[in-house]
C-alpha cells in the first residue's frame, strides 16, 4: 500500500492457498495437466478475503466508519471479519429466500449489522448502493477498485507457484464478474512486465440460469480491441443452486469484456447437475469447494469435449470457496433428494440402531 500507514492496514493475513495437482480430476476432464488453486483456504473461507483486506484498508485511510455489501454469502463474513478486526461496523444486505446460512451465522457472529431483505441479490445491489449514498457508507461490492486490485495476487501468486510458466487457460466460475475482471487485467499487467511470456486464455463459466454474460458477449475478431460501452448486458433473472452465482446483472460487465478480449477468453455455461456432479468429483478427491467453484471444473470438461481446451493444453481451475458452504446442497445431492437432479456420484449416508451387528453389517456390506 503506497502512501498508506502501516496502522492502518487491516490484513489477516491472506493468500497463500494451494495450488493442487489433481490427476484424477485432469482424466476425468480429458487433459493431461490440471491445476486447481483453492481460495476456499482463505480465513473466511473463499476468495473475497484476498480484495478485503484492500477495501477495508482504504475504508480506513477515507475515514469511514461504516462499510457495507450486498451479498449472497462470502462476501458478507470476508466484510463482517475485516470490519471487526479493523474496529468499524460492517453491514450486510442478505436476500431472505435461500440464504446460506454458514455465511449468515459468520457475519452474525463476527458482529457484522445484517438486514434481510425482501429481494434478490441483484437488486440488494442497487439497494446498498442507494442506501450507502444517502448515508455515506463505504460500499465494498466487487465495484470498489481496490477488491479487484487484491484479487489480482490470485492470478499473481499462481504464476509464481508455477514457477512464471504461464499455464494455457485459467477457468474461473463468474458472477458479478470482479474475479474475470481482476484476473484480466493482473495477466495483462504481468505480461507488461515481462512476468510471463504469454497470456493464458481466461474461460469464464456461468450457471445456466444465471448466465447474463453467455447470452450478452459476442466475441470479435479483433479480439486486441477492448474499449468500453460497447457491449451491452442483457440481465437476467437469475436461479442456480450455486448460491453464490445466482447474479442476473453483474456489475462487472464492462470490465469483464475488456478482460476476455485481453486474454482472447471465451464464456460458458453449466448446467446445475453438471456443477453438482464436478463438486462430488472434487469433494472426492479430498480437495473439495462449494457448489459455485465446481463450475471451474465442470467449465472445462464442457470445453474439453467442445474441442475448444485441447488434451495437451495446461488449466489452472479456481475454487472459489470452501467446502462447508452451502452443505444443504451437498447432503441433498448424496441422499438424491434435490428437484430436477440426480446423483450420479453418490455417498449414501447410512443409518444404524446402536448395536454392532447393523453397524458390522453396513461395513461388510461395502
Ligand atoms: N464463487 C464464489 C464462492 C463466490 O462467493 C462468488 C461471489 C463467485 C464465485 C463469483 O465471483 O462475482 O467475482 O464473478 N460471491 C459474491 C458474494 C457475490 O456476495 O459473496 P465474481
Amino acid at each position: 500500500y503506497p502512501d498508506i500507514d502501516d496502522s492502518l492496514i487491516v490484513s489477516k493475513p491472506e493468500g497463500n492457498t494451494n495450488l493442487y495437482t489433481a490427476p484424477r480430476l485432469a482424466e476425468w476432464v480429458g487433459i493431461d495437466d490440471l491445476f486447481l488453486k483453492h481460495e476456499g483456504e482463505n480465513p473466511t473461507g473463499s476468495f473475497k478475503d484476498r480484495g478485503m483486506t484492500g477495501g477495508v484498508t482504504q475504508a480506513r485511510a477515507l475515514g469511514m466508519t461504516r462499510v457495507a455489501c450486498a451479498s449472497t454469502g462470502n462476501t458478507s463474513a470476508s466484510l463482517a471479519a475485516y470490519a471487526a478486526q479493523a474496529g468499524i461496523e460492517g453491514i450486510v444486505f442478505f436476500q431472505n429466500k435461500d440464504i446460506a446460512l454458514g455465511k449468515l451465522s459468520q457475519a452474525i457472529a463476527y458482529g457484522a449489522t445484517c438486514i434481510q431483505i425482501n429481494a434478490d441479490f441483484d437488486r440488494n445491489l442497487e439497494l446498498v448502493r442507494e442506501v450507502s449514498e444517502k448515508l455515506g457508507i463505504y460500499v465494498l461490492n466487487s465495484l470498489n477498485p481496490f477488491r479487484l486490485e487484491g484479487q489480482k495476487t490470485i492470478m499473481i501468486e499462481a504464476m509464481q507457484q508455477l514457477r512464471w510458466q504461464a499455464p494455457d487457460w485459467i477457468v474461473v466460475p463468474g458472477g458479478n464478474l470482479g474475479n474475470s475482471s481482476a484476473f484480466g487485467k493482473a495477466l495483462s499487467e504481468m505480461h507488461c512486465l515481462g512476468l510471463i511470456d504469454r497470456i493464458p486464455r481466461i474461460a469464464i463459466i456461468q450457471a445456466e440460469g444465471a448466465s447474463p454474460l453467455v447470452s450478452s458477449y459476442e466475441p470479435r475478431p479483433d479480439s486486441t480491441n477492448y474499449e468500453r460501452g460497447r457491449d451491452e448486458l442483457n440481465p437476467t433473472k437469475a436461479e442456480t443452486i450455486a448460491s453464490a452465482i445466482k447474479i442476473g446483472n453483474p456489475v462487472n460487465f464492462p470490465k469483464a469484456v475488456r478482460a476476455l478480449r485481453l486474454t482472447n477468453g471465451v464464456v460458458e455455461s453449466v448446467t446445475d447437475q453438471e456443477i453438482m456432479d464436478a463438486k462430488a468429483m472434487i469433494d472426492a478427491v479430498g480437495i473439495g469447494c462449494e457448489p459455485a467453484s465446481a463450475c471451474s471444473l465442470a467449465g472445462t470438461k464442457k470445453l474439453v469435449e467442445s474441442g475448444v481446451i485441447q488434451r495437451g493444453e495446461s488449466v489452472v481451475g479456481i475454487l472459489t470457496g470452501h467446502l462447508l458452504k452451502d452443505p444443504d446442497a451437498t447432503i441433498g445431492y448424496h441422499s438424491d433428494q434435490l428437484k430436477n437432479l440426480h446423483a450420479n456420484y453418490p455417498n449414501q449416508l447410512h443409518q444404524a440402531d446402536g448395536n454392532t451387528e447393523e453397524i458390522i453389517a453396513i461395513l461388510q456390506q461395502k
